[in-house]
């Protein structure tokens, strides 16, 4: 008997205090969203956002089940909360008309300890894939760029963990000037042949970790701009796709440089790139160097290791057509599977920077099961360890 009015009057407690046990909660729906797919509830979710932001403990800010319609959103930083989690059991979704986002649909900016976790984002973006595709192209007027569905800008200590990401106009998701960033368990998805709809981009960020993802969409699965140091990748499956691309580099004459970057127990899967670095032919200041590609499946894959430096769209502004990014120690351990082309290993770097510190360590790629593939190297050095296949022009 006593210990059951313990017990009741500790559940009542709890129950009657729930900040003392975990965060402030603010509901969307109490703000007046309403998951219907047809309401606009952008102002419902900006308001929670500046109670959660302004509250002074850790906050969470929860989305239960439903669609909500969500208009383009800055989520600006400044926050008194330590720690905002945003919670969401539902689907957040973009407005039919592809001109009604501009160039970001979900924006955070300058935030700290900011988590999102679960959750599905569906950015409608096949109307505006197909006005840019190249035989819609007359027929319309000029299509807008179009939106990248979750960016974080100059922002720390942030958290995507299990979110799904649908038909995004342009890319899935950008982290770009940001520090300790965890993306775990992330699923984007749209079409193989969905116009610059890249999976994550990462640029200007370090410690930027990207684990258990699986990356379905049109352009590079993860794509590494200038300035990305310390990122860490394991667990990715890519395809279709691009693959796990580092640039396009060197586009611009002063450019940071991209610095220990692993990739780690990665799964291509009929992509057009496995594993990739790419520069433009144009003189620049940037570099890549410090890079681990470590144990990799490739099943059919167009180019499964690719140095390309010789990016030049057209013959435009390459006054030269050497690229000035310098690209040294990158290992390749652990490669294996099938290439869909003859040429499964091609190092085609700068005349003028040669990649230097190439190492091949445990490489067995095939052509078409069964057939020897090649390799192609210009302007590359560096070694091989253990057994290589096709044989190593370095
Ligand atoms: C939704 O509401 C926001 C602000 O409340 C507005 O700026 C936006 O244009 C609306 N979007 C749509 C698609 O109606
Ligand atoms: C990020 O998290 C680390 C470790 O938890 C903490 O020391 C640091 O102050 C945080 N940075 C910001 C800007 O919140
Ligand atoms: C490289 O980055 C990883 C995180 O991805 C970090 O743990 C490691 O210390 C970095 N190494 C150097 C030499 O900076
Ligand atoms: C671009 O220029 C290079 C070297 O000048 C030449 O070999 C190549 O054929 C040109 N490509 C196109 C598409 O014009």
């Amino acid at each position: 008997m006593k210990f059951s009015i313990l017990y009741i009057l500790v559940l009542f407690v709890s129950l009657s205090n729930p900040s003392s046990a975990s965060d402030t909660t603010f509901n969307v729906l109490s703000f007046g969203a309403i998951g219907n797919g047809v309401t606009n509830s952008t102002q419902a979710f900006l308001d929670a956002w500046s109670a959660a932001c302004g509250s002074a403990s850790s906050t969470l800010i929860y989305v239960p089940k439903g669609r909500y319609l969500l208009g383009s959103m800055i989520l600006n930083g400044g926050c008194k909360s330590p720690g905002i989690t945003i919670m969401i059991d539902g689907t957040l979704v973009a407005p039919v008309d592809y001109h009604a986002l501009g160039s970001y649909w979900l924006s955070f900016l300058g935030v700290s300890g900011v988590s999102i976790i679960g959750g599905a984002l569906d950015a409608k973006g096949s109307a505006l894939w197909a006005c840019k595709a190249p035989a819609s192209m007359e027929s319309h007027n000029p299509c807008p760029d179009g939106a990248t569905s979750l960016s974080f800008t100059n922002s720390n200590n942030i958290t995507i963990k299990g979110l799904m990401s649908l038909n995004s106009q342009l890319y899935h998701i950008v982290i770009n000037s940001c520090q300790n960033v965890a993306v775990e368990g992330v699923t984007t998805i749209a079409a193989g042949d969905s116009p610059n709809t890249d999976g994550i981009h990462v640029q200007l960020s370090s410690y930027v970790q990207i684990t258990n993802c699986i990356i379905k969409t049109g352009d590079d699965c993860i794509s590494i701009g200038p300035g990305t140091e310390n990122l860490w990748i394991e667990h990715v499956i890519c395809g279709p796709g691009h693959g796990i691309s580092i640039g396009s580099l060197g586009k611009d004459l002063k450019e940071r440089g991209v610095k220990n970057v692993t990739a780690k127990q990665t799964i291509f899967v009929g992509s057009q790139n496995g594993l990739r670095i790419k520069s433009w032919a144009r003189p620049s200041s940037g570099f890549v160097q410090g890079i681990r590609f470590l144990g990799a499946i490739m099943k059919d894959v167009q180019n499964p290791i690719l140095i390309d430096q010789n990016y030049c769209p057209h013959n435009i502004s390459c006054p030269e057509q050497a690229s000035g990014v310098r690209i040294s120690d990158v290992l390749y351990q652990g490669i294996r599977g099938t290439s869909a082309t003859p040429v499964a290993i091609k190092f085609d770097c700068s005349v003028k920077n040669p990649c230097m510190g190439i190492r091949l360590q445990n490489v067995d790629l095939a052509y078409l099961q069964t057939e020897m593939t090649q390799s192609f190297c210009a302007n590359a050095v560096g070694k091989v360890l253990g057994l290589i296949r096709p044989n190593s022009c370095l």
